[in-house]
């Protein structure tokens, strides 16, 4: 586990449900923690937010052809021209979480 993830989990656990309004879930917000520090150098990350390196999480979030399921098997073997970032079952959990927190209701 390196730093940052550490620092994720406790970030976490201090903030609890309060760390976001979008991701309220405890593993939702651990799942935001990740993607702000892995994803938002080429993701937009927050709901609403875009730009032109890769298509924003409220878009991949609210595209019901992205299942759970396709986006687990992506982020456990993502396809050039997004790298492949090693994550673990947990962040990769956390990740849909987050995404899945982001859909429009
Ligand atoms: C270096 C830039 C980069 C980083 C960092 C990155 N991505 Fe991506 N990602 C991309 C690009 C570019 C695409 C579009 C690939 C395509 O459509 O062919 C993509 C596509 C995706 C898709 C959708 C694939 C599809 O076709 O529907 C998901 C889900 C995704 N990324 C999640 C993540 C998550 C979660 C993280 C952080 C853990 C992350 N990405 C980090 C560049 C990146």
């Amino acid at each position: 586990m390196g730093d940052w993830r550490r620092a994720a989990v406790a970030a976490a656990m201090l903030c609890g449900a309060a760390g976001s309004a979008a991701a309220q879930e405890p593993t939702a917000v651990l799942g935001h923690e990740i993607a702000v520090r892995a994803c938002a150098s080429c993701h937009a990350v927050e709901p609403g937010a875009a730009n032109d390196i890769a298509p924003p999480f409220f878009e991949i979030a609210n595209d019901p052809e992205r299942t759970r399921a396709f986006l687990i098997g992506w982020l456990m073997n993502p396809h050039p021209p997004m790298p492949d970032l090693s994550l673990t079952n947990a962040e990769i959990a956390a990740l849909v979480a987050y995404l899945d927190s982001l859909k429009a209701r």
